[in-house]
């Protein structure tokens, strides 16, 4: 039995049928496949569009979704394999895994790292410790990796970039720019704009303020391998100019330095003196007759401005809109294997 992760899993093929899928389900598929089923959507933090987007589209197949929210609307768990639960926790994740497969056809999980020690958060253990326990397949809904925003990213770009007449992404200038933001955040979608940007054969930069703003080595080693089975490149530059110029897809995120992990203080001072990351309409104009995305949520004028978010260059209402897309697609795939 499959789980939907982390993209690393599957090949560019594998990720490449989903798309082919999705690009149905947009194009107005009527599939049943979770007729009578059921499905588990445990958030242990915020959402808009990932819970909107996956109790919709259960809805749309014929199933329904639960949300649970631990440690409000249910128990809060524990992962700690052989902890001695006296704290907050009610229940095990070894329980809450078994009886929920009792329950349901599929288990997706949201749960952000902690961001108090950087060497616990990358384990990615309560996503782990899920599927090792549940007896239906699990997906990812953002832990470390977001690999639903990466397939819905992924389908737009290949939208846009045909119907500019570009082509295919193979070798097409991909810039993950970090940007500015008030509070260090997470770097799971930054990790996962690596990943399927390399592993669909980009040209691939990672623009960072300096070398305390890389992404964890297993994300950046991870596109190397891809650009040696897929093709493409990847470089990393602290140069805004040379990042931009000639780009065919600009993608913008936050996040957090992970050496400063667990001990914000110092990086806050150091973040404050790179708001000038900010996406604006002079950057874009170096680039490619460049695209622009952005996962969202997004601080308008603080993470990208007005005139980006409003340009016709902007397609992340578009990627937004590509979630209930290949996340039927995925549900599809996993419950029919
Ligand atoms: N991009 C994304 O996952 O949005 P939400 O946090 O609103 O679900």
């Amino acid at each position: 039995m499959k789980h939907y992760i982390t993209t690393a899993d599957w090949k560019q093929s594998e990720l490449q049928e989903m798309l082919d899928l999705a690009q149905e389900f947009k194009q107005g598929l009527d599939d049943e496949s979770l007729k009578n089923k059921s499905v588990a959507l445990l958030f242990f933090n915020p959402s808009l569009r990932t819970r909107t987007s996956f109790e919709i589209g259960t809805w749309q197949m014929g199933g329904h979704a639960i949300v649970l929210e631990p440690g409000k609307n249910a128990w809060p768990i524990e992962f700690e394999l052989g902890s001695v639960m006296d704290q907050q926790a009610e229940e095990h994740a070894i329980e809450a895994a078994k009886v929920l497969s009792r329950y349901c056809d599929l288990i997706c999980i949201r749960a952000f790292p902690k961001f108090e020690n950087w060497n616990e958060d990358r384990q990615d253990k309560v996503i782990k410790t899920f599927a090792k326990y549940a007896s239906v397949p699990v997906i990812n809904m953002e832990t470390i990796t977001h690999p639903c925003q990466e397939l819905a990213h992924m389908q737009a770009i290949q939208e846009k970039l045909a119907t500019q007449g570009k082509g295919g992404t193979k070798n097409k200038k991909y810039l993950l720019t970090w940007t500015y933001h008030p509070k260090p955040l997470n770097t799971a979608v930054a990790n996962s704009s690596l990943l399927i940007s390399s592993k669909f054969g980009m040209d691939v930069t990672l623009l960072c303020p300096n070398e305390n703003y890389l992404l964890d080595e297993r994300y950046m080693n991870l596109a190397k391998q891809n650009v040696e089975q897929y093709g493409g490149s990847f470089q990393v530059t602290h140069n805004i100019e040379e990042a931009y110029q000639d780009a065919d897809v600009v993608y913008a995120k936050s996040w957090g330095a992970l050496p400063f992990f667990g001990y914000w203080e110092p990086e806050k001072p150091m973040r404050d003196q790179y708001k000038h990351f900010i996406v604006n309409e002079e950057k874009m104009a170096l680039t490619n007759n460049g695209i622009f995305s952005h996962c969202l949520p997004l601080r308008r004028n603080v993470k990208a401005t007005d005139g980006v978010m409003d340009a016709d260059y902007c397609f992340a209402i578009d990627e937004a809109e590509n979630r209930l897309h290949v996340q039927k697609a995925i549900m599809k795939k996993l419950i029919n294997q």
